[in-house]
């Protein structure tokens, strides 16, 4: 029997209903779906407490919430230890944020010792790290709606500037009748969906919009008007 047969996992995908669990933070019990409410949120997974590269990752997301406030975008990190060790541990990734143009610890981390959650996103790849997570990165949207899925090896720290890009993708593509092109960011061009008629496009795109080819046609980011 091959290999994919046999393996196991949440098999999520974008489309999907974010799964909704209780978990342990160091905010306190959290209902994901409840806490969610009518924001948008970024789960992610860590390895392990206490590992250098997750550390610096928290500090930079830290750093960052802000700008995913500014997005409603709630955060929530996950990690398969005790809400004692990431106590512990909050302490060291504050004393290292500095390096990592970072901040203290301002968003709830899972305490995922029993790793139900871990398994319930599918964070844990046994063929890259056993029994712990790889670094997994969920945009979920207030429906609920899992809308990206990055996976990351552990040795591989994220980039959360890449996350704040893709997010502001999804919401003007949720917006309005554009995709975005390659390495875009908020105020370059966009594009028009190929399904959408250039009859259709008309009272969209009152301005019109320059057309590369028949099916890439670029006009200015909708939401700069
Ligand atoms: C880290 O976070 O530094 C790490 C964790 C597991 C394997 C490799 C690196």
């Amino acid at each position: 029997m091959f290999n994919f047969f046999k393996r196991k996992g949440s098999g999520l995908r974008i489309g999907d209903t974010a799964p909704d669990f209780e978990a342990e933070t160091t905010q306190g019990k959290i209902k994901f779906h409840e806490w969610l409410g009518d924001s948008y949120a970024l789960l992610f997974s860590h390895p392990k407490d206490f590992t250098p590269v997750c550390s610096t990752e928290l500090s930079r997301t830290a750093a960052l919430k802000p700008e995913f406030d500014k997005r409603n975008t709630k955060i929530m990190g996950l990690s398969v230890d005790s809400v004692g060790d990431h106590a512990t541990w909050e302490t060291d990734i504050g004393d290292v944020a500095k390096h990592f143009n970072g901040a203290a610890l301002n968003f709830p981390l899972i305490a995922d010792n029993d790793k139900k959650v871990a398994q319930l996103y599918g964070m844990i790849h046994p063929g890259e790290l056993d029994n712990l997570t790889i670094r997994s990165v969920f945009i979920i949207a207030p429906d609920k709606k899992i809308k990206l899925i990055m996976t990351y090896p552990a040795s591989t720290g994220r980039n959360f500037l890449e996350i704040l890009r893709a997010l502001d993708s999804i919401q003007l593509t949720a917006k309005h009748k554009v995709a975005t092109p390659v390495d875009w960011k908020q105020g370059d061009d966009c594009i028009i969906v190929p399904n959408l008629s250039d009859d259709d496009a008309k009272s969209l795109f009152p301005n019109g919009w320059n057309t590369l080819k028949s099916y890439l046609r670029l006009v200015p980011d909708p939401s700069k008007k």
